[in-house]
């Protein structure tokens, strides 16, 4: 085919092209398939993965360390208490001493500008897993979980409720320009996503044909909506202002309601996870036959396997 990113770091999908996404979904589809018939490869023998958190994970750490184990290869698990990230050591310095023992470095943390150095010294793939600014490998999942449910992306309806201004609503922003969807910010005009990326995404869209709109009225914003997709109220590290967004946010719950208002019996719920039942979305939703949040969950194994694959192969 000669299609490939060997080499690439993701840092945010800015840098991936269209094509570059659909491939990437396509070997997930692969490796999804192998991994329902238990098919076992050794795709990573050999080859070592740093995985640096300075917040915490279930998903993220789970994905990248069964996927590159079961691969055969070797992941390490490095938070912020084992090693000198930023403290006694610079960023950079940490990266090439990593760069020169390690074959890939997946980075959770707060700064988006500690990704980019991470990746600049290192000079191995380096993958976001999540920071203040985006979390590029759930986009991957997420854009998975859809396709499968709906055949398609182009022309999808997938509505973002809640704090608009977070990582997620930011990165949803740009997978879903790139894929040619429609995506509305339904948020306080206060908590919409910033200026620079909104440009960004308006950008990209004229390109695929996608639609970026916000509006604070529920009502018109989840009319049509085929995905219903939230995230929690107060992001890792802004734990402090959940009173404060509690309080904003209320009207912009995911529930029963808010589906119906959809008026697509076919449309679905979505959530990054971890979630608070009862702030962001209600018990009955989450839990509730619309919901796919554990498809979701699963797929992020699939695509960030299918990510180290395309990168390191
Ligand atoms: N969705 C997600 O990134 O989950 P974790 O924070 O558990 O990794
Ligand atoms: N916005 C959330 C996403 C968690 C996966 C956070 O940053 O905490």
């Amino acid at each position: 085919m000669g299609y490939n990113l060997k080499g690439r770091s993701l840092i945010t999908l800015l840098d991936y092209s269209p094509q570059d996404v659909r491939y990437l979904l396509d070997i997930s589809k692969q490796v999804k398939a192998e991994s329902r018939s238990r098919a076992k490869f050794k795709r990573f023998e050999g080859l070592t993965l740093a995985m640096l958190f300075e917040k915490r994970s279930t998903r993220t750490r789970l994905a990248f360390e069964s996927a590159f184990t079961e691969e055969g290869g070797h992941a390490i698990f490095l938070s912020k208490n084992d090693i000198q990230l930023g403290a006694k050591e610079s960023v950079e310095d940490t990266a090439r001493v990593l760069g020169r023992m390690v074959d890939a470095i997946m980075f959770r943390g707060f700064k988006q500008e500690h990704v980019e150095i991470l990746a600049k010294y290192s000079g191995v793939p380096v993958y976001n897993g999540l920071t203040d600014l985006c979390h590029p490998t759930q986009v991957l999942a997420d854009l998975m979980t859809i396709e499968e449910n709906f055949g398609k992306l182009k022309g999808i309806k997938l509505v973002f409720m809640g704090d608009g201004r977070n990582n997620m609503a930011r990165s949803l922003m740009i997978g879903a320009a790139k894929m040619g969807m429609d995506y509305v910010v339904v948020s306080p005009k206060e908590l919409r996503p910033d200026e620079e990326f909104i440009e960004k995404a308006m950008e990209i869209s004229k390109e695929t044909g996608a639609k970026v709109s916000f509006t604070d009225n529920v009502e018109e914003g989840v009319n049509g909506a085929d995905v219903i997709y939230t995230d929690v109220w107060a992001s890792m590290g802004e734990e402090d202002k959940l009173q404060e967004r509690i309080k904003m946010l209320k009207p912009f719950q995911v529930n029963e309601k808010v589906m119906e208002m959809t008026g697509k019996e076919e449309a679905i719920f979505m959530h990054c996870l971890p979630a608070v039942k009862g702030q962001e979305v209600t018990f009955e939703v989450i839990e509730g036959k619309k919901s796919r949040v554990w498809e979701e969950a699963e797929n992020r194994k699939h695509t960030i396997k299918a990510l180290m694959i395309a990168t390191l192969l």
